[in-house]
């Protein structure tokens, strides 16, 4: 099988998550990086280019000179990946966009919800395929809880804790210059939300994807409790949801100890479920006499959806990096399908779109409206 090829718009040495896209799209074999604009300038991406092994004249100075130049060859990258910090992602989409590439853009999609919309029209009237890493979907025990939770086990859903919860922002990490805090706590590069786009933005399409339900309104406490901070540090969101049910959402970078505490719980009126993200080959259920039954990814009573993501007999540990490469393996399909127009395999439908990413940058907002106006109940 041919392997796509795709370009990198950030990502460079001493980045965080571009290698981790890049270790995803390498454990399946079906995509190779062979361009880049690889950081903010040119020298410093001309390096992570010369370490990452990618041709010389394939490594950009700029994410407008890279979307020229490879939508100008005869064979330019199938897609490419933005892993900018967030006020990059807008620009950079729009102008692989218009230049016809496919593109799969990081967390939060925009900084504005005007610029995600504008995207999400680009990208459909383009016929490209956009997609947001909204990884955590990829596991195929939050597959296997979207089966159950859509499917009605536990009839109408009532009620829907998610939650992420951080603690490396408990103290102020970036005035020592450390470059992940110092951007993410800066309105000007992150956006107007802190943890609440960061992280709470992961929580909100956890939610959408399991339950299906859609997030119809909020009220929002939004505090920075790291001395100068402008963003919020912490949120918590009461939401009305679609259908009746009711929720909350809360995170936070500032939970001393927390690491990437992920997590979902959803009731309905005959049963719910559990998932954590730091256990995240388990996923419990829960029926109304009280009883609990813990199932274990790789087991053959999961779902057909739980069985395209996984790859190792259960007992042999999956995490992060295969999640995270479920979700390519279901962009591939996407871009191959469409170039050989075929009707995409299953995989590709799960792939978070512009769309997600959209709705996303709205509870932002919302949240922030809320946040400003007493914490009054506010329409995303
Ligand atoms: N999906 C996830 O789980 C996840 C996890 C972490 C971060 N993220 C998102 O990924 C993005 C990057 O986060 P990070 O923690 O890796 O940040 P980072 O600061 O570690 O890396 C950002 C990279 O972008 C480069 N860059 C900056 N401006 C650029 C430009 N104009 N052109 C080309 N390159 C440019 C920098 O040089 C650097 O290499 C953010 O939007 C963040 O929200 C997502």
């Amino acid at each position: 099988m041919k392997r796509l090829t795709y370009a990198m718009i950030g990502g460079g040495t001493g980045s965080f998550i571009g290698a981790v896209h890049r270790k995803a799209l390498n454990l399946d074999g079906r995509a190779e990086l062979v361009a880049g604009a690889f950081s903010s300038t040119p020298e410093r991406s001309r390096q992570s280019g010369y370490e990452l092994g990618v041709a010389s004249d394939r490594v950009y100075g700029s994410f407008e000179e890279l979307a020229r130049e490879e939508s100008a060859r005869s064979d330019p990258a199938d897609f490419v990946v933005i892993v900018t910090p967030n006020d990059t992602h807008y620009p950079a989409t729009k102008a692989c966009l218009e230049a016809g590439l496919h593109v799969v853009c990081d967390k939060p999609f925009t900084i504005t919800s005007d610029q995600a919309s504008e995207l999400r029209d680009l990208a459909s009237s383009k016929g490209l395929v956009c997609a947001v890493t909204y990884n955590y979907s990829g596991y195929p025990m939050v597959r296997h809880a979207a089966e159950l939770v859509r499917g009605g086990m536990f009839g109408r859903i009532r009620k829907v804790y998610a939650e992420y919860h951080q603690g490396w922002l408990a103290t102020e990490l970036e005035t020592s210059g450390q470059k992940q805090a110092s951007w993410r706590t800066d309105p000007a590069r992150a956006g107007i939300g802190g943890s609440l786009g960061d992280i709470g933005t992961h929580a909100e399409q956890l939610l959408r994807f399991v339950t299906g339900l859609e997030v119809e309104t909020v009220c929002a406490e939004l505090t920075s409790f790291g001395r100068g901070r402008v963003l919020d540090d912490d949120a918590s969101v009461l939401l009305r949801l679609s259908d009746g049910a009711k929720g909350s959402l809360t995170c936070s970078q500032v939970c001393v100890g927390e690491a990437n505490g992920l997590s979902l719980r959803v009731y309905g009126e005959t049963g719910g479920l559990i998932w954590r993200q730091e256990q995240p080959e388990r996923l419990t259920l829960t029926a109304l006499d009280g009883s609990k039954t813990v199932l274990s990814r790789g087991s053959d009573r999961l779902s057909e959806r739980a069985g395209h993501a996984t790859r190792l007999p259960s007992g042999h540990p999956e995490g992060f990096i295969e999640a995270f490469a479920n979700l390519y393996l279901g962009v591939i399909e996407a871009i191959e399908s469409k170039r050989d127009s075929r009707e995409p395999g299953p995989m590709a439908s799960e792939v978070p779109t512009a769309e997600d990413g959209l709705l996303g940058v709205r509870f932002v907002e919302a949240c922030v409206r809320s946040a400003q106006n007493n914490s009054a109940w506010t329409p995303v």
